[in-house]
C-alpha cells in the first residue's frame, strides 16, 4: 500500500516548459500537529486544468493526497480550493493561467478535515436554515404554477449556484466569525425570496435580518470575484437587504 509522502517530491526540480510545480498545503489529522507544505512536479499539456495536475500527483506520485472532486466539469461544486490566493474550482482553472508554480490550499473559514478537504457541514447547516426550497400555501394546483419570463428573470442569476462554497470561503467576515450566514446562503435564499410562486419570503427575510444575517456583509466583493458561476453575489445580498428594509416600511 502506498504510504503518505513515500514518493513526495519536497525538492521538486524547477518546472520546465512541459511541467508545473505545485506547492500544496498538506494536513493529516492522524499524523500532523500542524499543516505543512509539500512540493510536487506534474506534467503540463496545453488545455490542462489544475485538477489534471492534482490527479497526476495523486495517481502517480503520492496517493495519500486528499481532495474532493466528482464531475470534473464545473457542475458538482466539490473541488473549490484556494489557488494562488484566490478561490477557484480545480476543474475549471487552466494551468496555463496559473504560472510555473501554483500554490494550492484548502478554502478558508471552514474546519480543515484533511489536505484540501474542509468540513462542509457548517456551510450546509447555514444553507438549510433559510429553507432553500419552494414553499407554497393554499390549494394544490391542478396545473403547473405559471410564471412570466419577467418573473423568472428576477431570480435567474441565483439559480446557477452549485454550492461550492468558493464565495463563503473567500469572505473576510466569515473568516472572522463563522456565525455569519455567508454569501452562499444569501444567494440561495434570494433564489426563493424573489420567486413569484413562493410564499415564505417573509420567513426567510426574518432570518436574514438577524444579527448573523445580511447586514454583516461589508460589500468587499470577494464572493463575487470568487464565484465560478459568475453569479453577482454581492448584488444578490444588496437586493435581499433592500427587501428587508422595504418589508419594514
Ligand atoms: Fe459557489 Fe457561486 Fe454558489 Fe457561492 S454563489 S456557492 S461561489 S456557485
Ligand atoms: Fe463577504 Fe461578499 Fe459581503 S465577501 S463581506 S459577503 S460582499
Ligand atoms: Fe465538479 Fe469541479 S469536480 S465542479
Amino acid at each position: 500500500m502506498f504510504q503518505r509522502g513515500q514518493r513526495a517530491q519536497p525538492d521538486a526540480p524547477a518546472p520546465t516548459a512541459g511541467t508545473v510545480r505545485l506547492r500544496i498545503r498538506r494536513y493529516d489529522p492522524d499524523r500532523d500537529p500542524e499543516p505543512h507544505w509539500e512540493t510536487y512536479q506534474a506534467p503540463r499539456q496545453p488545455g490542462d486544468r489544475l485538477l489534471d495536475a492534482l490527479h497526476h500527483v495523486k495517481w502517480y506520485v503520492d496517493g495519500s493526497l486528499s481532495f474532493r472532486r466528482s464531475c470534473a466539469h464545473g457542475v458538482c461544486g466539490s473541488d473549490a480550493m484556494r489557488v494562488n490566493g484566490v478561490n477557484r474550482l480545480a476543474c475549471k482553472v487552466l494551468l496555463k493561467d496559473l504560472g510555473d508554480e501554483v500554490i494550492v490550499e484548502p478554502i478558508q473559514g471552514l474546519p480543515l478535515a484533511k489536505d484540501l478537504i474542509v468540513d462542509m457541514e457548517p456551510f450546509f447547516a447555514s444553507y438549510r436554515a433559510v429553507m432553500p426550497y419552494l414553499i407554497t400555501a393554499g390549494h394544490e394546483p391542478t396545473r403547473e404554477r405559471l410564471q412570466s419570463p419577467e418573473q423568472r428573470d428576477r431570480y435567474d442569476d441565483t439559480t446557477k449556484c452549485i454550492l461550492c462554497a468558493a464565495c463563503t470561503g473567500s469572505c473576510p467576515v466569515y473568516w472572522v466569525d463563522g456565525r455569519y450566514v455567508g454569501p452562499a446562503t444569501i444567494v440561495n435564499a434570494h433564489r426563493f425570496i424573489f420567486d413569484s410562486r413562493d410564499t415564505a419570503a417573509g420567513e426567510r427575510l426574518e432570518i436574514l435580518k438577524g444579527r448573523d444575517g445580511v447586514f454583516r456583509c461589508r460589500t468587499t466583493f470577494n464572493c463575487t470575484d470568487a464565484c465560478p458561476r459568475g453569479i453577482q453575489v454581492t448584488q444578490a445580498i444588496i437586493e435581499v437587504r433592500r427587501a428587508i428594509v422595504g418589508a419594514q416600511i
